[in-house]
């Protein structure tokens, strides 16, 4: 067990990776970690609450490991840098908490999985409903057999995106930059969540085989889905379906229904509430941030909440859905526009997902006009 103060530094320092640097900040003051470098090939954007400092600030990654030595290193930066910088963090001795998703395919998995294990060093993935206690809960019912056997779990989310937000980077909503596949597009970006959590209530199996996947997109400008269903049966007989919309007039916010032979049990991934079979109402559960949990981890011993392991099978179907040609383009009978940064909604897509998710439906299961 390592008991020294954990140095630790991040690289992707703007976008989402001010979320950590305002969730490390407290621990920072608190004299618990110590911040020994931030990293970014932009400007570092300066928050009052936040302040840099003197913190070191580097525009090269390597410059960074070499000098200030980080035990962990926070990698926020774009999914196709995520494998080089990873490594590299490894190779030096760092253990790693990577921003979702780890990669993109199952070759840089692999490769990602080979450094881990030679090297001997941890890596968190950034999944964080997966440090969720109302998931706890949920696995010490099932546990104890108050769902019977697990035959189905099927996730249904439905938001909005204004058209800002396809704007908001140079590879938003596109399918493929410089030669990369870029993941993007609602079951890719926002809604990887909803995926790996399905996976992991499913019990971490490895699918059987490939998966089902119908993509649509309601904006002719973009190269990706913003609604799409995917539909898979894991090795233990379990069928897993994710049904997610950006083009939803009413809000989902990622509601997840577990189907057993004994009882049927509902969780909201994205607000840890959980109703278990014979609940009236849903209970409302706290969450194990995964950065406490891997300073832990290094610290005490106890076991990653979200290790590299556990997003194999997510990798997979994200590998087959980066790798679909561009989606379908929906009927514009069918979409309006609303806002003014508009969002585009597509007639009856919540009750699409909602239906698809519970009834472990494809759209085109669902005799829908657009779908
Ligand atoms: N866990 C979540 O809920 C969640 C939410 C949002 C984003 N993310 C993930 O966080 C990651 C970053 O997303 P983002 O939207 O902030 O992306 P972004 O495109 O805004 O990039 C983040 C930062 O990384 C910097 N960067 C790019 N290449 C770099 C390099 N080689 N070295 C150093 N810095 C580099 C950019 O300049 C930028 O400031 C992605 O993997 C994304 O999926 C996770």
């Amino acid at each position: 067990m390592d008991l020294r103060i954990p140095r630790i530094a991040i690289v992707g320092a703007n976008g989402y990776g001010l979320h950590h640097r305002r969730r490390i900040e407290p621990k920072r003051r608190a004299g618990e970690v110590e911040l020994v470098g931030l990293c970014d090939t932009a400007e570092v954007v300066e928050d009052p609450d936040i302040p840099i400092g003197d913190v070191p600030v580097f525009d090269d990654y390597e410059r960074l490991l070499k000098d200030t030595e980080p035990h962990i290193v926070v990698i926020a930066t774009p999914p196709p840098t995520h494998l080089p910088i990873a490594a590299a963090a490894m190779h030096h001795g760092a253990d790693v908490y990577l921003e979702k998703p780890p990669v993109a395919s199952l070759d840089e998995y692999g490769r990602l999985y080979e450094t881990m294990v030679e090297t001997g060093r941890a890596v968190q993935v950034g999944f964080q409903a997966l440090g969720s206690h109302a998931f706890g809960a949920l696995r010490d019912a099932m546990e104890a057999g108050r769902l019977g056997s697990l035959e189905a779990v099927g996730v249904a989310g439905s938001w909005q995106r204004p058209d800002s937000y396809y704007r908001r980077s140079p590879w938003a909503g596109k399918r493929e930059a410089n030669g990369t596949l870029v993941a993007d597009g609602a079951l890719a970006n926002p809604f990887a969540h909803a995926s790996q959590q399905a996976l992991a209530i499913a019990g971490d199996w490895p699918l059987d085989g490939d998966v089902e996947l119908e993509r649509l997109r309601c904006r002719g400008e973009i190269e990706v889905d913003d609604t799409a269903v995917w539909r898979g049966v894991n090795k233990g007989g379990v069928t897993v379906t994710v049904a997610v919309t950006l083009c939803g007039e009413r809000k989902l916010e990622g509601d997840v229904y577990v189907r057993g032979s004994e009882g049927e049990a509902w969780l909201q991934y994205t607000t840890d509430r959980l109703r278990l079979p014979g609940d009236d109402e849903p209970k409302q559960y706290g969450r194990t941030d995964l950065l406490d949990n891997l300073l832990l981890h290094r610290r005490r011993g106890v076991g990653l909440l979200s290790g590299l392991r556990r997003s194999k099978t997510f990798t997979g179907v994200l590998e087959q859905i980066l790798n679909d040609p561009v989606p379908r383009l929906v009927d514009a009978a069918y979409l309006r526009r609303v806002g003014e940064d508009p969002v585009t909604l597509l007639e009856g897509a919540d009750a699409a997902v909602e239906r698809a998710a519970r009834d472990g439906r494809l759209f085109s299961e669902l005799g829908l006009p657009w779908g």
